[in-house]
């Protein structure tokens, strides 16, 4: 009789265990309070698309940690599509061999060994857009892989998915990651399709693109000289997050795709707009260019660490256009200090003098507040009501304002 009293205690215990177990990982998963400020690092597809290697990568997280781009606060480095190449019989992703010959974990563990974070890429459909193998059917097997290799970020593509529900896709591939039991970053890379921004937190991402692929050129709405549309440069890309700053905060932000800046097909004054944008829309500042050969004007602009600060704000608003006439755009975000940051962007051919006033930034005309030039590292004084200023053609003037 003891005894099976004793047993039916244990077992007792052993349910009441099982049950507040399950229950603290859903209510505390491993990947609550990731990305609380968007996430900052580096990924391999603007610049080298599939034509990535380990050697690469090694010196790519070298570069990051030697060009001051860590200190800046830069963490991931993100391989993108084409690591792998096949499943093996028990259904296991491969890394590619030949590019990868010392496998998945060594290469995480060297970019743990610089104090960085390791991301990777797969696709929620049957293939990824490169052709590769794809994650549908395995995610629970793929995400313990990535956990054992010491995985930090997951980038997950929407190509191949034919009829596939993105929101439950998505919400399929977080709730394996969490039970594989390390914080993953997960990254919505469904190109705005299905309006990520109104499910991808609910579905446990913790960003989400809201356009297609963006290409290194400024863009804007006019054609280009050969008559071929604008699609995807820079400017168009901002005008389609206008709209949407409600749906980013801490751990779930907009993504506008990631950076061009330094791959050669803009100026160096659209490189430092197109920067400065990305902080006042307190997207994810992921480089796209090749960190080991860096001109200073380049790695100026990813290091200036006032603009990051904006980004990296923990207040985690996103910035909004707030007036607009003609070629000329104010666009302001809220600090966690009741301070501003603006721009005034000249999207025009020719240089133009911009003005921004106060009640357009939320604060009364009579405020008196100081101005801080962000790429002049510069106090431009105290200033009441409004403020102008020359902006070069495509150009921004960005600043803090400060009650
Ligand atoms: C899609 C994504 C890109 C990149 C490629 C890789 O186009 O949107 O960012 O990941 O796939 O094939």
């Amino acid at each position: 009789m003891r005894s099976v009293a004793k047993a039916i205690i244990a077992i007792a215990t052993f349910l009441f265990l099982l049950l507040a177990g399950a229950s603290a990982q859903q209510s505390n998963p491993p990947s609550k309070n990731l990305a609380l400020t968007p996430p900052m690092g580096w990924n391999s597809w603007n610049k080298f698309a599939c034509n990535v290697n380990e050697d690469m990568i090694r010196s790519m997280a070298d570069a990051m940690v030697k060009s001051g781009m860590k200190d800046a606060g830069y963490q991931y480095v993100n391989i993108d599509d084409c690591w792998q190449v096949s499943r093996d019989a028990s259904g296991n992703i491969v890394p590619d061999p030949e590019r990868f010959p010392h496998g998945m974990k060594a290469l995480g563990d060297y970019i743990h060994s610089l104090g960085l974070k390791f991301g990777v890429y797969s696709d929620a459909g049957s293939k990824t857009c490169a052709g590769r193998p794809g994650g549908l059917g395995h995610e629970y097997q793929d995400a313990i892989q990535y956990a054992a290799w010491g995985v930090d970020y997951l980038k997950y593509d929407w190509c191949n998915t034919t009829t596939q529900d993105a929101k439950a896709s998505y919400a399929n591939m977080r709730a394996a990651l969490d039970a594989a039991g390390r914080p993953i970053v997960l990254s919505i890379c469904e190109w705005g399709k299905a309006k990520p921004w109104l499910w991808g937190e609910e579905a446990g991402g913790n960003l989400w693109r809201t356009t297609d692929d963006i290409k290194d050129r400024w863009g804007g709405p006019e054609k280009w000289p050969d008559g071929s549309c604008c699609s995807n440069g820079v400017m168009s890309i901002l005008d389609q997050q206008a709209g949407l700053q409600s749906y980013a905060g801490p751990g779930h932000w907009n993504d506008p795709d990631m950076l061009e800046v330094g791959n050669g097909g803009m100026t160096d004054t659209e490189y430092r707009s197109h920067f400065s944008l990305w902080a006042i829309l307190a997207a994810p500042l992921i480089a796209g260019n090749d960190l080991r050969d860096m001109r200073p004007e380049i790695r100026e602009i990813l290091t200036n660490k006032e603009v990051i600060a904006v980004d990296q704000d923990p207040l985690g608003r996103e910035g909004a256009r707030v007036a607009r006439s003609g070629d000329a755009e104010v666009w302001s975000k809220q600090m966690k200090d009741g301070s501003r940051a603006v721009i005034l962007l000249n999207r025009g051919s020719v240089a133009q003098e911009i003005s921004v006033n106060w009640e357009e930034i939320g604060y009364p005309g009579h405020l008196r507040v100081s101005v801080r030039d962000l790429w002049e590292h510069k106090e431009l004084g105290n200033f009441t009501g409004r403020l102008s200023a020359s902006v070069p053609s495509h150009g921004v003037m960005m600043m803090l304002v400060k009650p």
